[in-house]
């Protein structure tokens, strides 16, 4: 028994959060129905913080600090629907109280932050739930503050094992992160404007369901680059659902013939599940398409709460090269544990779990709708698992962030993404959603269509 065994089991302790749980439970159970804004608050607020960051905000969103499931209040005593959900990290939505138990505890730890020489039982306990989901052949982690790191942290894995090869084979319209070199092989001009270019990165176009013989373009482009800069290819990094880019799937045949060219010409095969980790409907969309045993490295975050780099023994660097004064925080440790515990307690995998059943309701309500509304306004529907994409009217940019700021004045918060056509885009938060929150929320994005028919 240590003292902090007697602290955090103890009766004064244990009162004193579930008394601190009871008043969040109160307050948010006022929290039951979108309500509009005052807008001149949130603008104000908005505005002071887009002078402070040099750049205003997407939307005038200031959360008050208390939500109820898929509702949160914002800093005027507005309610809105979250379906975007912080670009898909609070998958059980808004003031869950047991996350919050868990967080109460770990905020009450020794420390705020944990790394490298502070390491307390949550960053052993998170890395050890993570790689036992993630299951053989990944066999190590390497803990991290954001996706973006843990991209970097890949990266130097491989490329250490594979020197002097260092070069990526990436798709087309990826997107990895926002470090130097994650934007120099994140292809979008827009994000390396300016930067020095290391080129670093050759590009595969990614699957195209239009094209019949899209799987053998790919190929092909890959072997191109492969019979061109063998000695220089040290792996590929694979978005195994597009996200930024647009939210593209492509079926396991796709990635399998890929994959298997990577094998013969021997360089890295590189999942970034920075965005997909939890929400297709395995924990690993690597898992969910049958490609488990092919995966070298894999990368995690957003919904996690803490980042990380998941390897196989071949990969395990020497020491030296990873380190860092911060891995993640007590409290998003702690978190991030319960949260894949959940993910497998509640089951919201498999064919049956509830991540396969929002994925049906989700889809016939947009399929509602668009009969509704007619397929010149609303097409291009997508639901894989909780990311959810559709395509307004023609798709330009301007008009779909209209349609959002729009959708954003009526009570529901969404994002857009793609190349052209751009989509408004959900990443739901699964662990929270109820099929009548998604009624309700779809009859606002009905109301918004038809005010900006007038
Ligand atoms: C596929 C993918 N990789 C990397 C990142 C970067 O993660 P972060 O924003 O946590 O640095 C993102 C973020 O959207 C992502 O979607």
């Amino acid at each position: 028994m240590t003292v902090a065994t007697n602290l955090f089991k103890g009766t004064s302790f244990l009162r004193a959060k579930r008394d601190t749980l009871l008043a969040i439970k109160k307050a948010q159970s006022t929290l039951t129905s979108v309500k509009k804004s005052s807008s001149s608050v949130l603008a104000q607020a908005a505005k002071e913080l887009g002078e402070l960051r040099g750049r205003s905000l997407f939307y005038p969103a200031l959360f008050s600090g208390v939500g109820n499931g898929s509702l949160v209040e914002l800093i005027d005593g507005s309610v809105k629907y979250d379906f975007i959900t912080g670009i898909g990290t609070h998958f059980f939505g808004h003031s869950d109280l047991d996350l919050i138990g868990v967080a109460l505890e770990a905020a009450s730890k020794n420390v705020v932050m944990q790394g490298n020489l502070q390491a307390n039982t949550e960053l052993k306990d998170f890395l050890e739930t993570l790689l036992s989901l993630a299951g053989p052949p990944l066999k190590y982690g390497w803990l991290a503050t954001s996706g973006t790191d843990a991209n970097e942290n890949a990266l130097k894995v491989i490329r250490h094992k594979k020197t002097p090869a260092y070069k990526v084979v990436a798709f087309k319209n990826c997107f990895h992160g926002r470090t130097l070199i994650m934007a120099d092989i994140t292809d979008q001009d827009a994000y390396r404007k300016g930067l020095h270019r290391y080129q670093d990165a050759y590009y595969v176009p990614f699957f195209d369901p239009k094209d019949p013989h899209s799987i053998e373009k790919s190929e092909a482009a890959l072997k191109e680059i492969l019979s061109q800069h063998t000695a220089d290819i040290a792996c590929f990094v694979f978005e195994l659902i597009q996200g930024e880019g647009g939210f593209h799937p492509a079926p396991p045949e796709f990635f399998k013939r890929l994959m298997d060219i990577c094998r013969q010409a021997n360089i890295a095969i590189w999942v970034d599940e920075i965005q997909t980790v939890g929400r297709t409907g395995e924990l690993f969309a690597f898992q969910k398409l049958g490609l488990k045993d092919t995966v070298d490295v894999a990368t995690v975050g957003k919904m996690l709460q803490n980042c990380a780099t998941l390897y196989t023994e071949h990969y395990n660097p020497e020491a030296g090269l990873l380190a860092g004064t911060f891995a993640g925080s007590t409290i998003s440790l702690a978190v991030g544990k319960r949260i894949l515990e959940r993910l497998k307690e509640e089951k919201f995998f498999g064919k049956n779990g509830k991540i396969a059943q929002i994925e049906k309701w989700v889809f016939s309500g947009l399929k509602n709708l668009q009969k509704e509304v007619g397929e010149e306004t609303l097409s291009n529907i997508g639901v894989l698992g909780t990311m959810v994409s559709f395509q307004f009217r023609k798709g330009d940019l301007e008009e779909t962030k209209k349609f959002i700021l729009n959708l954003f004045e009526e009570g529901v918060m969404t994002f857009y993404c793609g190349r052209g056509p751009y989509k408004v885009r959900f990443l739901l938060p699964g662990g929270a959603i109820t099929q009548k929150d998604f009624e309700k929320a779809l009859s606002l994005v009905k109301k918004t269509i038809h005010r900006m028919e007038s």
